[in-house]
């Protein structure tokens, strides 16, 4: 059983999204993804959600590739829901490259994978007025 995790906003859902848990789901058997919190990503992130996580995780849960949904509170819980979640695989797009591989000390493979281009959260709230 090769359990994958992964984190994001996954604000307004869309086909890079998808793709993403999609890609990830078929490196193991199971997905877990970290949901950030409206909290967090407006405190940390310096990001304002337009979908509440209730309903972010509702959209997430109904995915075929996605098996649990965790939120995502604090930079730091990374290594903790690894060790929790008895993690294989910790996965990201590849806007973060670099960035996690410090995990691997715990024993997961760090994975970085191809953003899809030319869609994002940011550029839909673009198109709809909002610069945030
Ligand atoms: N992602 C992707 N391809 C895209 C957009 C996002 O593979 N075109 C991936 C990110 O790399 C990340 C996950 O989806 O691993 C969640 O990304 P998130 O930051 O929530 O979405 P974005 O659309 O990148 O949002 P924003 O524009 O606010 O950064």
């Amino acid at each position: 059983m090769k359990t994958v995790i992964t984190y994001g906003t996954f604000d307004l859902l869309h086909y890079g999204h998808v793709l993403l848990l999609k890609r990830a789901r078929a490196l193991g058997d199971r997905l877990i993804v970290g949901l950030s919190t409206d909290e967090f990503n407006e405190k940390e992130k310096g990001k304002h959600t337009y979908i509440p996580y209730e309903q972010r995780k509702e959209l997430l849960c109904e995915l075929k590739s996605v098996d649990l949904v965790i939120p995502e509170t604090t930079w730091e819980q990374k290594a903790e829901d690894i060790v929790k979640y008895n993690a294989d695989i910790f996965v990201m797009g590849d806007d973060w490259k670099g960035k996690f591989d410090f995990l691997s000390e715990l024993g997961v493979e760090v994975v970085y994978l191809p953003r899809t281009p030319e869609i994002s959260s940011s550029t839909i709230k673009a198109g709809m007025g909002d610069h945030n």
